[in-house]
């Protein structure tokens, strides 16, 4: 069964989806530690009283980023992990992070990349008038929010939407596409080609959305 390591710093929704999912046996995987680089989050919380094991990395005490890295990569092999999941993970990895996990280790973005990467992308998306936004699972590479995209959900963005409106609308389908990705990937159904990812047997959508939808001709 594939071996999971989940690097968390807040309040670890995803990572509470993925252990849903496994607990419902829809996700053939097992957590093998989570990570937070944040001794207050709460996703710890969450994976202690799901008898997860869990490990604090916190940032002090590193000089530079690649020492973290080092430290990081060297914690998950020691547990065994295969595969890299970053759920709200609040740190650009680097060389021996990438290194040691080429093209096993995942992201999920609160956007559709390449729009709006970076931090409050909610508020960005609403604030420059896109009809539809949504998140994008992706695999990390070197770039910020930049490596091959896994999959993507999409929802509308409505007139009178929040910025909370918006980002529990994309959080509901975070939680959805996460563990799909990651049951994609202990299948063996992920394959990349440069940028791009096939998924073997997926089934594509098909459809065109629009948003708003057009009845001034009368649709
Ligand atoms: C999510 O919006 C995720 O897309 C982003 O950070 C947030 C983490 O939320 N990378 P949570 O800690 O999983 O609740």
């Amino acid at each position: 069964m594939l071996k999971i390591g989940v690097l968390v710093s807040g309040g670890g929704t995803n990572l509470q989806s993925i252990i849903d999912s496994i607990e419902d046996k829809r996700l053939d995987a097992s957590i093998a530690v989570v990570i937070s680089d944040n001794p207050d989050a709460y996703a710890i919380e969450r994976a202690r009283s799901h008898s997860i094991r869990t490990e604090v990395l916190p940032r002090g005490g590193f000089a530079a980023r690649e020492a973290y890295d080092l430290a990081l990569s060297a914690l998950l092999k020691g547990h065994g992990v295969e595969l890299v999941v970053m759920a709200g993970f609040m740190r650009i990895l680097s060389r021996p992070m990438l290194e040691a996990f080429p093209m096993r280790i995942m992201n999920i973005h609160p956007a559709l990349l390449p729009s709006f990467p970076g931090l409050n992308v909610q508020k960005k998306a609403l604030e420059f008038g896109v009809k539809f936004s949504g998140c994008t699972v992706h695999f990390v590479d070197e770039g910020l929010d930049n490596g091959p995209i896994i999959i993507q959900a999409v929802v509308p963005v409505k007139d009178n939407d929040t910025v909370e409106d918006l980002g529990k609308r994309i959080l509901a389908e975070e939680h959805r596409i996460y563990p799909q990705a990651i049951q994609l990937f202990s299948e063996g159904r992920l394959r990349v080609e440069g940028r791009r990812v096939f998924v073997k047997g997926g089934a594509e959508a098909d459809s065109a959305l629009e948003n708003p939808v057009a009845t001034i001709f009368g649709g």
